[in-house]
């Protein structure tokens, strides 16, 4: 079964990479295929006619996106459409990762699929209207959502992460202040990679919520990254509206992944565990 992937150099792809290695992978970065482009992306379908893409490319840095909306669309709505388009031309499925941010925040308890989406910035507005391209264009999908992403790739200088940032602050001594008032779950690429493989094996096509279990702030967050990192560094939290982002972020993004449990696959293990593997890993680096 030859499964092609788009960014497969990014922080997800890369791992996706690794995880896939023996089954038929077309791996291809931004310099192989523009999203953007619907006649390079068809023709690059056309070219490998894989059975399976699995979409990575997005543009994602979310305040530049409130700045650059156009940008946004380009990528994370109309370039998933050219994907949808190439995929249902060549008679292949898709999985074509989503985000937390298709939700306000302002459910209080985690989120299943069936929730209404509302997003509240630019981001979040591209991205669902990605999905809804795909979920018109295709009947054989998966679209992922997931949320406060971290893995290797995010280290060696491609793109970056939340662990990482924290960890360089530490190391430079600097005051940190990160927010206490935003709750995710914040996952692990290696076991979001491991739990896309074993979907795109089933033919249980449709939306899933995928994240490591539990939650936590962003500050809870960094407050573990330096305790399993025996680091002690000039920590405080503060609250969204002090820290003053571009965007406006939800409060209270837990996604629930129900519909993976529906279908006897929900075992991810808990975020903080999750972390400490890939404290591990990058050690190794
Ligand atoms: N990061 C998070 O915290 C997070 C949270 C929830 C959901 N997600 C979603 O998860 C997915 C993967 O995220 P990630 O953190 O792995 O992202 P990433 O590291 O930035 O990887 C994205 C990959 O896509 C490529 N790409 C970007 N624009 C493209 C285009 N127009 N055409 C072709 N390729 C393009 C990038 O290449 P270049 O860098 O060379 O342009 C990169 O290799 C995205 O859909 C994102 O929206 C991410």
């Amino acid at each position: 079964m030859g499964i092609l992937i788009i960014g497969a150099n990014g922080q997800l792809g890369s791992d996706l990479v690794k995880v896939m290695k023996g089954e038929e992978l077309i791996p291809l970065t931004h310099k192989d295929i523009e999203i953007c482009d619907l006649e390079g992306t068809r023709k690059v379908l056309r070219r490998y006619k894989p059975d399976i893409v699995l979409n990575m490319a997005a543009y994602h840095k979310v305040d530049e996106c409130e700045k650059n909306v156009s940008k946004s669309f380009e990528v994370n709505s109309l370039g998933v459409r050219n994907v949808a388009l190439a995929c249902r031309e060549i008679g292949c499925s898709l999985l074509h990762m989503s985000t937390d941010y298709v939700f306000d925040g302002s459910k209080g308890r985690p989120y299943v699929e069936t929730d209404l989406p509302c997003p509240i910035n630019a981001y979040g507005i591209s991205k669902l209207a990605g999905e809804y391209f795909v979920r018109y264009l295709l009947d054989r999908y998966w679209i992922v959502r997931s949320s406060g992403l971290y893995g290797i790739a995010g280290s060696s200088g491609k793109g970056g992460n939340f662990v990482e940032l924290m960890l360089r602050l530490a190391r430079e001594g600097r005051k940190i202040r990160v927010v206490d008032d935003q709750v995710l779950s914040p996952t692990y690429t290696v076991d979001l990679a491991h739990k896309i493989k074993q979907l795109i094996h089933t033919e249980h096509y449709g939306l899933y919520h995928i994240t490591n279990a539990g939650e936590c702030s962003w500050y809870q967050f960094a407050c573990k990254v330096f305790a399993l990192s025996g680091l002690s560094p000039h920590l405080k939290p503060t609250t969204t509206a002090d820290f003053g982002a571009v965007a406006t972020r939800p409060p209270y993004s837990v996604l629930d992944n129900a519909a993976l449990r529906a279908i006897g696959l929900d075992d991810m293990r808990p975020w903080e565990e999750a972390l400490a593997a890939y404290l591990e890993e990058r050690k190794g680096k």
